[in-house]
């Protein structure tokens, strides 16, 4: 596997790879790598001949006072854990690299952007479709792969290389769970065992909620309701939002008639958590 920090690089080895006709995967990610982004990199190789983990914790889809500067990194680790799942590349660069002195350029998704952690988190999805844009620009892959645990920013990708003609298949991963039902993210990392503990009200509710929704229940107000209610049980978590929208264009709904997103975010110390689940 090789390890590069150059766009360069990058390009120099694609640009060989499909000199001999094999095809390229891409797995986008911001490292300190758990199984939800290594079943990404082993559903890539499955697909594709060649994979390449990208590894940048992206500054401008950070909002000020978010976790940029202690988000957690360890690229061995990460390199280490990339091939043993078989990925053939880590392109990991630096800051200048991907913003040079004098960058100005970025890309907005409107509308389904508006909501959930749009709302919550102004600026976000620009950082995300911009970086996301960068390395499908530096990669070219023929397939890229995203999670389904964040999945505003999946359906934004995919509204993106609708909608500016990128020529590549976005595939959506089922969000990958610890045993006790917790979404594995990076930033479980941040949180103390009493929170873990009550974390683990955001998959329950969801459990719930779609339990509700397969005997019958259509009303959004009354699904959203059990959930604020089952996650309010645990004192040490703080709602950021719990949210019901049709799915995939993510408008407002009542009555829930086609397949709809019920999407959360909480806070729980020094930690922000989401997980989701799609009602259909
Ligand atoms: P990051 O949070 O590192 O996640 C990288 C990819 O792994 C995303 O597509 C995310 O949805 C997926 N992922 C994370 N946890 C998962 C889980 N438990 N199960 C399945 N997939 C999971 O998302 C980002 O980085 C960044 O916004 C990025 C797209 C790299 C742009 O900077």
């Amino acid at each position: 596997m090789f390890i590069y920090h150059t766009i360069a690089e990058v390009r120099r080895y694609v640009r060989e790879a499909r000199s001999i006709g094999q095809s390229i995967g891409l797995v986008p990610t911001m490292g300190y790598l758990h199984e939800g982004h290594l079943e990404l990199v082993r559903q890539a190789k499955k697909r594709c001949d060649k994979v390449i983990v990208s590894i940048f914790v992206n500054p401008t889809q950070f909002g000020p006072g978010e976790d940029l500067e202690r988000y957690p990194r360890d690229l061995d680790r990460d390199a280490r854990l990339s091939e043993g799942v078989g990925a053939d590349v880590i392109f990991n660069p630096p800051v200048a690299e991907m913003y040079p002195a004098g960058y100005c350029t970025y890309v907005d998704v409107e509308r389904i952007t508006e909501h959930l952690c749009g709302q919550a988190r102004p600026g976000h999805f620009r950082g995300v479709a911009t970086v996301v844009t960068k390395l499908f620009n530096i990669v070219r892959p023929d397939v890229a792969f995203f999670g389904q645990k964040d999945a505003q920013q999946a359906l934004v990708i995919n509204r993106m290389v609708a909608d500016l003609d990128m020529d590549l298949e976005v595939v959506t991963v089922t969000t990958v769970r610890e045993p006790d039902g917790l979404a594995m993210s990076s930033r479980n990392v941040y949180l103390e065992p009493e929170q873990r503990r009550a974390a683990l009200a955001l998959s329950r509710s969801l459990r719930r909620a779609e339990e509700v929704f397969q005997a019958g229940e259509r009303d959004a107000a009354r699904i959203r309701q059990l959930v604020i209610d089952m996650i309010k049980k645990e004192a040490l978590l703080e709602i950021d939002y719990v949210e019901i929208y049709s799915h995939p264009e993510l408008e407002p709904i009542d009555q829930i008639e086609g397949p709809a997103l019920l999407a959360l975010a909480v806070k729980t110390g020094r930690a922000r958590l989401i997980d989701n689940t799609v009602l259909r």
